[in-house]
Formats: structure tokens, C-alpha cells, sequence
């Protein structure tokens, strides 16, 4: 990252993992389990962004327009239920909309430090919010939020008043286990005074789901095809991409939606003289998205360390949003 491109924030920190070994990994460990399993965290490159901001516009996939109107209409309970001051920590930042939306109903809040695993959109988010709010002190942090942030030392934090902030329900692409580790996690972040936003998406009919899941435009399909066009660019992956097929459904029993993708024939990929083989119609399980009652997400905020303060949905309660106070 050269200097011009982060000269309006107050620091950028770099603590990603070696991408190219990581994903090498990832893929080789994945691709040798009974059920080929890959991290969506892997979807998430330059152009796996950018597919996922044309999802976000696709009228099927009624996540990011109902939590941003959601936020909307919060913003002056959020006023009087958030302290004066604080700082806010936004964890996997995607558009610069959401942000805006709280940054804009808080009183005063005196910093915004963004956490992302895509440098590119992280950047971008941190310039736009620098450059539209003055009195905020801006900064970046480029990590897996995953793993446990070691707190730049730079970051003068233990002493401001701490909101975590994690929209888009990406809490669902974690399993149950990891999602109440990675509030944990958040918990120990904000400290004993800290407060915590979350956007939930809730669980509704399968027929939702599996239209939002499956845009008519394609671009979900491209999305969890782009795993493979990342396994062929950066690992010389030997691979037909054209001879699998992209399937998403709402799995009812276990409360989620999981992208698959399915090999159409029987084939085999190969990276670094190790072959991988497909029968047809076998899959890599590349998604989950969890999806939670009130109770549900509520109980799991509870055993990780948080309180449910005040909780928020549209009129259709599609999408729960979650203001928790550490316990
Ligand atoms: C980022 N995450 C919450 C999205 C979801 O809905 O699980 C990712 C996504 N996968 C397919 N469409 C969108």
C-alpha cells in the first residue's frame, strides 16, 4: 500500500495472512475431505467483491436494502441508546452506505476503525469515511477477523468508549461453534463498558431464501464460481470450470442457506501434481448462511458474553438488527 493511497488515515495496519499460501492450503486440506469443503472467506478477492456488491442489488436478495432501510429508521433510538463519543469498530466493511447511516445518527462518535479482510474495499471505505466526516479519526486494519486482533500499538484504544459494528449478517457465514468464538472474541475487544450492533438475517420461508440465493441475473452463480477462477489464476489449478454448476438451497433442519458447487461430470482437478477427483454430481460445500429466530440469536449473544439491549426488525421480519451490551 503506498503512502498516497492512505495519507487521510490516522493508520493502516497490515496483519493479513500470506494470501497466496493460505488459500493453498485452504483448497488442498478442503478439496481431500468426504465432503470437499471450501471457506467462503475465500470468496472474497478483488472481483469476488465486486460480484457481491451486484448481488447486493439484485431485487432478490433482500439483505443489504432492508438492513440499510432498517438503520434509517433506528437512527435517533441509536442517538439515545449509544454514548457520546465513540469509537466505532466496524468489522468486515463492505459499502460505505451502512456506515455512513450509523456514523451519521451518532452522537459525536470520535473515531472509526475499519476491519477487513479485502485490502482494496477496506481502503476505499476508510478513504470515503475520512473524507466525509472530519471530527472522526479514521483508521484500517487489514486482518481475518477470525483470528484474534492483536491491537496495533498505535491505536491509543483502552481508554475510548468501544461500539463494534457488524452489518450484513455475515455473522450466518459462521458456524454456530465459530460465531459464538468470534463474539467472544468481540466481547474482549470492546471491554466491559462496549456495546455491539449487529445485523441478523432472520429465519422466514425457504422460498425467500432460495430466490435470493439464486438471482435470476447470476451473479450469485458467478459469486461461487469465482472460487475456482481464483483456484486456476493463483494456484494453476487444472480445472474445467465450465463442468460445474452453482446450487444454493435453505436447508430447514439445519437452519441455513449452503452453497454448493457441483461437478457436472466425472472429472478430476489437479494442483501441483495432486489430483483431486469428482464423481458427477459430487460438490464442494463452499457456503453456510445461518439464519436466527429473535430467541435463537439472542441465546447465543447471551452465552457470549452479550446482553441484548434493544432489537430492531423490518415489517416483514426479514432482517433483525441487535444492539448488545457486554455482560
Ligand atoms: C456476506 N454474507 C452475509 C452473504 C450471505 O448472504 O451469506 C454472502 C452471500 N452468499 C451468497 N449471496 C450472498
Amino acid at each position: 500500500m503506498d503512502d498516497e493511497n492512505i495519507k487521510d488515515l490516522d493508520y493502516f495496519v497490515d496483519i493479513q495472512p500470506k494470501k497466496k499460501i493460505e488459500f493453498y492450503e485452504a483448497v488442498l486440506e478442503g478439496l481431500s475431505l468426504p465432503q470437499k469443503t471450501i471457506s467462503p472467506k475465500f470468496f472474497y478477492d478483488e472481483r469476488g467483491s465486486k460480484i457481491f456488491d451486484k448481488i447486493c442489488d439484485t431485487p432478490e436478495y433482500y439483505l443489504t436494502r432492508t438492513e440499510i432501510a432498517l438503520l434509517n429508521d433506528i437512527q435517533e433510538e441509536l442517538y439515545s441508546l449509544v454514548e457520546p463519543g465513540s469509537a466505532v469498530v466496524e468489522y468486515g466493511c463492505g459499502s460505505s452506505i451502512k456506515i455512513k447511516a450509523l456514523l451519521s445518527a451518532l452522537p459525536e462518535p470520535s473515531h472509526y476503525i475499519a476491519i477487513d479482510i479485502s485490502k482494496s474495499h477496506l481502503i476505499l471505505t476508510a478513504k470515503e469515511i475520512a473524507s466525509n466526516y472530519n471530527n472522526i479519526s479514521v483508521a484500517a486494519i487489514c486482518a481475518d477477523f477470525m483470528e484474534p486482533i492483536e491491537w496495533p500499538e498505535k491505536a491509543s484504544f483502552e481508554s475510548l468508549k468501544r461500539l463494534a459494528f457488524f452489518p450484513g449478517s455475515t455473522i450466518g457465514n459462521l458456524r454456530p461453534s465459530e460465531a459464538s468464538q468470534f463474539l467472544k472474541y468481540v466481547r474482549h475487544l470492546v471491554g466491559d463498558e462496549g456495546t455491539f450492533l449487529i445485523g441478523v438475517d432472520m429465519k422466514k420461508d425457504a422460498e425467500v431464501f432460495n430466490r435470493a440465493y439464486n438471482d435470476a441475473e447470476g451473479h450469485t452463480a458467478d459469486f461461487n464460481l469465482n472460487l475456482l477462477h481464483r483456484m486456476k489464476n493463483e494456484l494453476d489449478a487444472d480445472i474445467n470450470i465450465s463442468e460445474f454448476s452453482h446450487k444454493a438451497f435453505y436447508n430447514e433442519k439445519l437452519g441455513r442457506v449452503e452453497m454448493h458447487l457441483i461437478s457436472d461430470i466425472k472429472q478430476v482437478i489437479e494442483i501441483d501434481n495432486k489430483e483431486f477427483p469428482f464423481e458427477k454430481g459430487e460438490s464442494i460445500h463452499t457456503e453456510c448462511s445461518y439464519k436466527y429466530s429473535v430467541k435463537e440469536f439472542s441465546e447465543l449473544a447471551k452465552k457470549s458474553g452479550f446482553s441484548v439491549l434493544k432489537n430492531w426488525s423490518d415489517k416483514r421480519n426479514f432482517f433483525g438488527i441487535y444492539l448488545m451490551k457486554a455482560i
